[in-house]
């Protein structure tokens, strides 16, 4: 009786817990809200063969327990009559799972095909690059480069480029579409097409989805996040010019020492925050521009033009730091910037104190940290 009782409460904790995933708010991560075409199919097949397992489930459950009742053991019953096969029945459950496979596999097949179908001539295409951990994406159309946070227009096709810079990944945005793998793609000879893994999907629906590296790739696999911001194609113009002409802590700013007064601000003239300059980010920007942060990550309209890891460009305007891992705070990003290994085993980023890569330790004191991070979160 015990055993049993223990057995329901188990049963009644699985399905609340599975009913947990109806939260779209608390996961994120679930797939069962599609929201774009691409997605919608997935869910579609996954409706469809939810279905056809639970017919299943029910004719075992109720043929077994008619069996176990129908046929028990009962005190001084004789031994029963002994049979060997049933042809009709085994006809039967070959045939019936047979038919139930085929009518599983033919919208799978037509799923499979139907998500294969892009247009990337008239979609726009972005291009995915997995690094390890964190990601790529770049706008080939603008030039337009960011990292870990992908802006897409709603309502409108959009083609994503798969590839990796490094190792495997896999691209998986669960409420949007997925997984595709991004491998190391080989430059081929000029007018051969490489050979890269595609997702092609038109969004919905606006909002932030959350996305994640769903291919084993090493200690931080599962700390590769990211985000995918859907927005109104007016917002997603307004966010590509944001991107292309950032506001970068002004240089002048340090010299402009005047206390112009703010109605006195030319409307037309880019620095016009010069008045307020914080003396701190000021600091930031001197010690990132001066420091190897630069041999690696790129700021548009700054001497930082690496590309080997994430570009900051409108940093404190991303949801996340760190791959989608952080929520971004001034306060996460020091952190970050201290000590990246703990946050994320095998970044390959330095912290203050540990080497990353094959980067020595910044050797940053923590205000020169604070600085720096007040500088990077001022780029919004
Ligand atoms: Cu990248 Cu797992």
């Amino acid at each position: 009786m015990k055993s049993l009782r223990t057995l329901l409460g188990t049963w009644v904790v699985a399905l609340l817990t599975a009913g947990c995933a109806f939260d779209r708010e608390a996961y994120p991560q679930s797939s069962i809200h599609p929201t774009s075409d691409f997605a919608a199919v997935i869910h579609d097949l996954y409706v469809d063969i939810f279905w056809w397992t639970l017919g299943i489930l029910v004719v075992v459950w109720v043929a077994l327990a008619y069996i176990l009742v129908r046929f028990r053991a009962r005190p001084d019953q004789p031994v029963p009559k002994q049979i060997h096969g049933h042809m009709g029945l085994e006809i039967g459950w070959t045939v019936a799972p047979a038919l139930i496979v085929v009518a599983i596999a033919i919208p799978t097949i037509q799923a499979v095909f139907s998500t294969q179908q892009g247009d990337p001539e008239n979609a726009m295409v972005v291009d995915v690059i997995g690094h390890q951990y964190w990601w790529e994406f770049r706008y080939p159309d603008t030039g337009l480069v960011t990292a870990n946070e992908v802006h897409i227009p709603v309502d409108r096709p959009v083609s994503f480029r798969i590839s990796s810079a490094d190792v495997i990944h896999s691209f998986w945005v669960p409420m949007l579409g997925g997984k595709r793998d991004a491998n190391p793609v080989r430059m081929r000879p000029e007018g051969e097409d490489p050979t890269y893994n595609w997702i092609h999907l038109t969004a919905g629906e606006t909002g932030t989805f959350w996305g994640q590296c769903a291919e084993f790739c090493g200690d931080s696999h599962s700390l590769m996040g990211f985000r995918v911001v859907v927005e109104s194609d007016e917002e997603f113009q307004a966010w590509q010019a944001e991107l292309a002409e950032p506001v970068v802590a002004p240089q002048a700013a340090a010299a402009d020492t005047t206390e112009a007064p703010a109605d006195a601000a030319p409307a037309d003239a880019a620095p016009v925050q010069t008045a307020q300059v914080d003396p701190l980010v000021e600091q930031g920007r001197q010690i990132f521009h001066s420091q190897t942060c630069v041999a690696c990550h790129a700021i548009a309209g700054t001497n930082a033009q690496g590309e080997i890891a994430p570009n900051l460009t409108l940093l404190g305007q991303r949801t996340s730091l760190a791959a989608g891992w952080l929520e971004n705070t001034p306060e996460n990003l020091v952190r970050w910037i201290t000590a990246p290994q703990d946050i994320k085993p095998g970044a390959l980023m330095p912290g203050v104190n540990v080497p990353g890569g094959n980067w020595p330790a910044t050797n940053l004191t923590e205000e020169q940290v604070r600085a720096v991070a007040a500088y990077l979160y001022s780029l919004r």
